[in-house]
């Protein structure tokens, strides 16, 4: 056996034993195959937006337009046709304000400290459905969404809908620096506006298009820290009041 191999080993030329050599320092192992799998699968984040491939940033001017605008807007809103992801952008965007990790090409608003955000949409089941998929990933799977696994601390179950998260606790840095941890809160419109009274969230995302006095509550809310609002739907609901003060900037709601 030793004999065979050294004899097939010592007909190759140099060149040859120098590429097998390169391969074989290349080519991986099933362990680091595997591990960096693993790795992937809780930072999806680092798969969005990226500087080239078919859907790197510069596919998505819209999308990267709308994070700028967030550095002088307080209330932004994508309104835009089905799919065109929109619920992503708005995912992605709060995911860098939460862990602090903005990437290196970001133009948008900075906060350098751990910030509150509340996530709403219109359910408790379509809000379990959406965002909290988007964020947090599989519900036995936690970390599997825009949010990386190691920077989630700790959840809280909501009581009245199966597998929803209610609250969440996330690691923040500053520059790379541990400073604290931000936290976040999942509600949902048909709550009422009477559960959007009440604290002062930096951060609120609106995923769908609410009724204009939740909008109105968040506002207030975020008045305190000067937070942002941000908001994406289709305006399935044809030309509504919100609509108009977002097309008619002369128009103010408080
Ligand atoms: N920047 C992106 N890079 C890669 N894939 C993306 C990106 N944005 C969106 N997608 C893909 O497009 C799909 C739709 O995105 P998303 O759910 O954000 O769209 P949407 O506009 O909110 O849709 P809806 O109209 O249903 O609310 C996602 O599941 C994702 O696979
Ligand atoms: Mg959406």
């Amino acid at each position: 056996m030793n004999n065979s191999t050294s004899s097939s080993t010592s007909s190759l030329s140099l060149d040859q034993m120098q590429q097998l050599t390169e391969l074989l320092v290349e080519t991986p192992s099933l362990e680091s195959i595997e591990a960096e799998v693993q790795r992937r699968k809780y930072n999806l984040l680092e798969t969005y937006y990226q500087e080239t491939g078919k859907l790197s940033r510069h596919a998505y001017p819209k999308h990267c337009a709308f994070f700028k605008a967030g550095a002088v807007h307080r209330e932004r809103c994508m309104m835009a046709a089905n799919r065109v992801g929109k619920t992503d952008a708005a995912c992605f965007e709060t995911t860098a304000h939460l862990t602090g990790a903005y990437p290196v090409w970001w133009e948008g608003k900075k906060f350098l400290h751990p910030i509150d955000s509340w996530l709403a949409g219109d359910t408790g089941t379509t809000v379990r459905d959406i965002l909290q998929k988007k964020l947090f990933g599989e519900y036995h799977d936690v970390g599997t969404g825009f949010i990386p696994g190691s920077k989630i601390t700790k959840t809280t179950n909501k009581s009245g809908v199966r597998e929803a998260i209610d609250t969440a606790v996330i690691r923040h840095e500053t520059n790379g620096r541990f400073d604290g941890y931000s936290t976040v809160v999942l509600k949902s419109y048909d709550q009422g506006r009477k559960s959007f009274q009440g604290g002062k969230p930096h951060i609120i995302l609106l995923d769908e298009e609410p009724a204009i006095d939740i909008y109105t509550e968040c506002l207030l809310r975020t008045m305190t820290n000067n937070g942002l609002i941000i908001m994406t739907f289709t305006p399935l609901m044809g030309m509504t009041e919100l609509i108009y003060t977002y097309l008619d900037p002369t128009k103010e709601l408080v």
